[in-house]
């Protein structure tokens, strides 16, 4: 018999979110507002899209970065802790102020922290969910305690805001998210796993060829530039883009499932990243979810890349829809392609 072999632990620790945040500016953009810059109308834009409105910064009072600063404020007060707590800074965006640095390191110095590690993600609309996946990762090796997570985005300087620029321009807006990942030790409860994926041979589908340029010089850039060189705005095969959207979302929601021997009866609540409703209404129906097991702002907020998941899951917290050892689930599809799922017993 001899001694017993300790079963090996995958971790020591778990990981859970002590505390979220969000930040989306004043100005409210409706369709109506849209169909004033381009041909377009509410009809057409609720009808594929969902969105009602969505928030435009007003320009030279907001960055990406303040705005991810303000979240990430309100997530590091919501966990109980200080800016000084803080251990490491991971920031998802597609829309850094500039091209480098990226913002991570301003919300070290906005928030007068101590000389943490910043990292940026540049994963599009999969950015918080793989930004979540690498806290998840530093906090199980036992590497750090802390970690703040953001996602934050400006689009809608850098939108083509005329009738050639419709299809794309509509479906974005502004806003940042937040939360602070913290030390569990209990293994039962926290992230209990993240799946992560990309098929770089669609990069161009859904991307911004242009050259170096950052968010907050970027319409000045764009005026500058030859106006029928379109390469400065984002460019969207929307129709393919959907249909590997519906397919990825479900095949990584099943990853998730399967990882943790749950089913789809076991998921409380889907937080699906806010690409366009329809997407997120066709897994719902999918997976045979009631109202009350997907989360959905798409509609007040429009598409907000990196930033669409942690506002949604804030908001979800902030009304109650989440409980305390609920089974969420976070998936999100984008640029690049990439994908992902994070599964969390709450
Ligand atoms: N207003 C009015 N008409 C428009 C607009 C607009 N904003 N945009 C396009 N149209 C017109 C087109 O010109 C076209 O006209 P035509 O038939 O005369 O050529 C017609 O509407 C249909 O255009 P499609 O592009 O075929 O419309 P579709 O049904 O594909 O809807 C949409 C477009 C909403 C972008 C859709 O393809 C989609 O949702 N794709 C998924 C992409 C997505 O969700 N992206 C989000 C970001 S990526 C991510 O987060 C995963």
């Amino acid at each position: 018999m001899g001694i017993g072999i300790p079963k090996i632990q995958k971790h020591m620790y778990n990981s859970r979110i002590a505390g979220l945040g969000y930040y989306v500016p004043e100005k409210v953009v409706t369709n109506d507002d849209l169909s004033k810059l381009m041909d377009t109308s509410d009809e057409w834009i609720q009808e594929r899209t969902g969105i009602k409105e969505r928030r435009h910064i007003i320009k030279g009072e907001e960055t990406t970065s303040s705005m991810g600063v303000k979240a990430a404020k309100m997530a590091i007060s919501n966990a109980g802790l200080t800016p000084n707590d803080i251990d490491f800074i991971v920031f998802a965006t597609l829309s850094p102020d500039y091209y480098f640095p990226g913002p991570g390191v301003m919300v070290q110095r906005d928030l007068e922290m101590n000389t943490v590690g910043a990292v940026d993600i540049r994963n599009q609309c999969s950015g918080f969910v793989y930004g979540l996946s690498l806290a998840d990762q530093y906090i199980k090796s036992g590497m750090y305690k802390n970690v703040l997570v953001i996602g934050s985005e400006v689009h809608s300087t850098g939108l083509d805001m005329t009738t050639r620029g419709r299809d794309v321009s509509v479906i974005f807006g502004d806003g940042a998210g937040s939360v602070v990942l913290t030390r569990e030790e209990n293994l039962e409860k926290g992230i209990l796993s993240s799946h992560l994926h990309s098929e770089g041979r669609h990069a161009e589908e859904l991307s911004v060829i242009a050259p170096a340029m950052g968010t907050r010089w970027v319409t000045e850039i764009i005026e500058e530039n030859d106006p029928d060189d379109t390469s400065y705005f984002p460019y969207m095969n929307g129709k393919f883009v959907f249909k590997n959207a519906v397919v990825r979302f479900s095949e990584v929601i099943k990853e998730g499932l399967e990882k943790n021997k749950l089913g789809v009866e076991d998921i409380d609540m889907l937080i699906p990243h806010q690409a366009n409703l329809r997407i997120a209404q066709f897994i719902q129906k999918k997976f045979r979810l009631s109202d009350d097991q997907v989360y959905n702002n798409i509609m007040y907020y429009g598409n907000t890349t990196a930033a669409s998941i942690p506002i949604a899951l804030a908001e979800a917290v902030e009304k109650g829809k989440v409980k305390d050892g609920d089974l969420v689930i976070l998936a999100a599809f984008g640029s690049g392609f990439t994908w992902g799922s994070v599964v969390i017993r709450w």
